[in-house]
């Protein structure tokens, strides 16, 4: 999978990926991050790239021309995602991952400041993506979040150690959340890992956690069972 970034600050995803399990997937040639500043794209001599909203009003909007030079600059591998952190766009999950981990590259475009041209919307017709109904100063951590969590689905990304098959919302967990889990010791300031997880017996144990899961979805999240 190869990432494409647009961003004022590759700084924020080049330090993200350069640690833990995104750097050990880059190491392996399984995923590549490339960063596109559209600051080297403007034709402005003062390097700008936003200004002040026609119509009067706070912050800064980004210009059309820096972003769509920049995007128009970007090699493409056949039918890339072409994503637009916003806000407003249709809010991320599981299956949204699993559908772009089928892609070979993913181009992810973050805003900042007050956010886009609206032209920039019509021009190069994003499929816009929100990581939840909060707003954040950047769309530099909702990208990081869409590569961290599209990542774990491709094959040999994860180690057997850190398998994402029974995760939460996975389907090896028919899409609940998963079981509590334990390690050692098997007793800490008087409380006990359940007998079940020590007997060896493994139907039992998967019996067990599946029902465990059942009861932590019924009690968080009752929609997931539907
Ligand atoms: C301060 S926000 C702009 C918000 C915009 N004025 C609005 O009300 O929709 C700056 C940028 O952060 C990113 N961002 C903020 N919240 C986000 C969220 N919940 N999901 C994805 N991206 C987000 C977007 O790229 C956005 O353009």
């Amino acid at each position: 999978m190869r990432y494409d970034v647009i961003t004022l600050f590759p700084e924020i995803i080049e330090s993200y990926c350069s640690s833990s399990i995104t750097k050990r997937g880059i190491e392996n040639n399984i995923i590549s991050v490339k960063t596109h500043n559209p600051r080297d794209f403007t034709l402005d001599k003062h390097k700008k790239v936003d200004d002040t909203p026609y119509g009067g009003g706070d912050g800064m909007v980004l210009m059309c021309q820096p972003i769509y030079d920049c995007y128009n600059s970007i090699e493409k591998l056949g039918n890339p995602a072409f994503i637009m952190l916003s806000p407003q766009g249709e809010k991320f999950n599981q299956n949204i991952s699993t559908e772009l981990a089928n892609y070979d590259q993913i181009i992810l475009l973050c805003g900042h400041y007050e956010g886009f041209d609206e032209r920039i919307r019509t021009l190069l017709k994003p499929r816009e993506i929100s990581i939840g109904d909060y707003v954040l100063t950047g769309g530099e951590l909702a990208g990081l979040v869409i590569i961290d969590s599209v990542s774990r689905n491709l094959p040999n990304y994860l180690n057997k150690e850190d398998s994402a098959h029974f995760d939460s919302f996975s389907k090896g967990l028919d899409g609940l959340l998963e079981y509590p889990q334990y390690t050692k010791p098997r007793e800490f300031m008087g409380l006990n890992v359940p007998d079940v997880l020590l007997n060896g017996n493994h139907k039992e144990i998967d019996e067990y956690r599946k029902s465990e899961s059942i009861k932590r979805t019924k009690q968080r999240r009752p929609d997931l069972l539907n």
